[in-house]
This record gives C-alpha cells, structure tokens and sequence, in this order.
C-alpha cells in the first residue's frame, strides 16, 4: 500500500518517508500543541477558527507560531489537493529539536511541523439514532485543558476507561462538576434549555461547541453557559458530546443507567438537524470561507 502524503516542515512527502528526531521536544516531553480540522467536500469546517486555536495554543506555552492563520490556510489546502473528500486533517506543532534533553525551553528553537490526513470518520445512523454509552470518571488532568496540548496522557486513560467499559466516551468531573469528556466537550439539557459547562482552564473549548452556541442561537434553542454538577448530569434529560469528528452525538447511557428516556431526545434532534443543515450550507458554499 502507498503511503499517504504528509506536510512535514515545509514539505509534502509520503507519511513513510517523514524522519523525527529522538531529541524533538514533542516526543521527549509532550511539548507542543496541535488541531483536528473536518473537512467536508474538500472545504474546512471552521479552519480559521481552528488555526486561530492554534495560535492562542502556541501562545499559552510560549511557542513561536511559524505560521500565519493565512498561511496555515493555504498549507492545508495544499494538502487536502492530495486527498478529496471527506476528511480529518491533524495538525502538530512541537518546540522542535533542541541539542540535548533539558526542561528549559531552549531560545530560537525551529517549531517542527506536521500535518496528516485521514478519511473522516462522521458518527454512523446507527449512532445518531440510538445515541452511544458513557462512563464517568473523576477528571485527574492538569489545569490548563484550555490548551490544546499533544500531552494527552490524561485524555488517554480516561478514554481507555471507557473503551474497557465498552462505552464511546468518558464524561469527567472535577470537583463535582461536569468539565468534558476525553476528546470531546459535553452538554446537558434540562427540559428545554441546553446547559453548556463555563468556558474556562478545565475545558478546552471547542470549536463545535461554539458552533453549537451559535446554532442554539440562531434555532432559537435555549443554551445556557454555567457550572453543571454531578446531580444535574445524572438527572439530565438529555447529555451530549461534541467535536469536530462527532458533531453532536447523544449519550443514552451513563455508567450503565439510561439518560433521560434512553433515546436520543427531541433537543438533540433539533440541534443534530441544525448542524447538518449547516454542513450542507457550506458544501454548498454558503458559509465559512476557510
Ligand atoms: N478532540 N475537548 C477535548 C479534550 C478534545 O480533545 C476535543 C477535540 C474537544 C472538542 O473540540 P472541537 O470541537 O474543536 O473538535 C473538546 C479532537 C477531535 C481530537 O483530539 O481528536
């Protein structure tokens, strides 16, 4: 089988043939951040917004962002010209290889870049439909989840958690409350209003559940931006997780027990419609320029 072709440092050359050094501080130390673009039809769903993520990430740990949000734009539609279609597009950036291991982050260090595609991986009718089963867990990360780091140990092993459970997703909590599962934010509904958790250091906030806000808005569908407990999820009518690659999914179970009535439910149609006429806006052109 051929090898996909890459971005790596300014080049496009197949994934195979991309070298790292033992010494990029993205490998030795988990230092640097990165993106997960969806790309529908060859357009980006939000790439501006995504690449403006990017550089308040670079910027939150102090990295030199090599690129502008304009040229990231144009890098990645260079390589989206080598793969049509429906995509998710990784973007990685490290602080780069420094001369030896040292915690110290070395001056005038060459960010290394890289940038994979995979064919994108949208929920199935069957998962729309019946909605998928979370567990819970107690959220052990780090306080700065605002940013969009590629240490992702903690997100790791709460994912792993659910996959030993069978489940899609893990929903943690920190202090009581609901902050996020472990690649994608959550929402809760309470009759008819959608409670969205704050927008802080113990989410990273997604560009899905700001699109989500925006659709709230437009569809007139009552959001509500403000701390979720643990009795609130477990009494919630309905839970949600977002991100690029799940859109808005239901969760009909949580740690075993039925959300709500077990079945996707009607604000979760509703909003499911809203994003997938938006999706189809924009394969049509209509909207997000990037
Ligand atoms: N994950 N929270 C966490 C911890 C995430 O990892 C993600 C996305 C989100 C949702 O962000 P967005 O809506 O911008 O995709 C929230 C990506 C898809 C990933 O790591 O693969």
């Amino acid at each position: 089988m051929t090898s996909p072709i890459a971005h790596f440092n300014g080049e496009f050359l197949p994934l195979d043939q991309i070298r790292i050094s033992p010494l990029d501080r993205g490998f030795i130390f988990g230092d640097g951040v990165y993106e997960v673009i969806p790309v529908y039809e060859g357009r980006m769903l939000h790439g501006r917004e995504h690449f403006e993520r990017l550089a308040r990430s670079c910027a939150a740990i102090q990295l030199d962002n090599p690129h502008t949000v304009e040229e990231w734009l144009a890098i990645t539609r260079k390589l989206l010209a080598y793969h049509p279609g429906n995509q998710s597009v990784y973007i990685h950036v490290t602080r780069g290889v420094p001369p030896k291991r040292d915690h110290v982050i070395p001056k005038g260090l060459k960010p290394t870049v890289m940038m994979l595609t995979y064919p994108l991986a949208s929920p199935s009718r069957e998962q729309v439909e019946n909605g998928v089963a979370c567990v819970s867990a107690e959220d052990f990360r780090w306080k700065k989840c605002h940013i969009k780091s590629i240490s992702l140990l903690g997100n790791v092993l709460a994912r792993q958690a659910s996959v030993e459970a069978g489940a899609a997703e893990t929903l943690m909590f920190r202090d009581g409350f609901l902050t996020e599962a472990s690649a994608s934010n959550a929402f809760v509904v309470k009759g008819d209003t959608v409670l969205a958790v704050p927008q802080d250091n113990l989410i990273l906030l997604g560009i899905t559940y700001q699109l989500l806000e925006k659709l709230a808005k437009s569809g007139t569908v009552k959001l509500e931006v403000r701390p979720v407990s643990r009795a609130e999820v477990a009494a919630a009518d309905e839970v949600w997780l977002s991100s690029s690659t799940k859109e808005v999914l239901a969760v009909t179970t949580l740690d075993g027990k039925p959300v709500g009535t077990g079945k996707p439910g009607p604000v979760f149609k509703r909003m499911h419609a809203l994003y997938q006429d938006y999706k189809a806006k924009l394969a049509k052109a209509d909207v997000v320029p990037a």
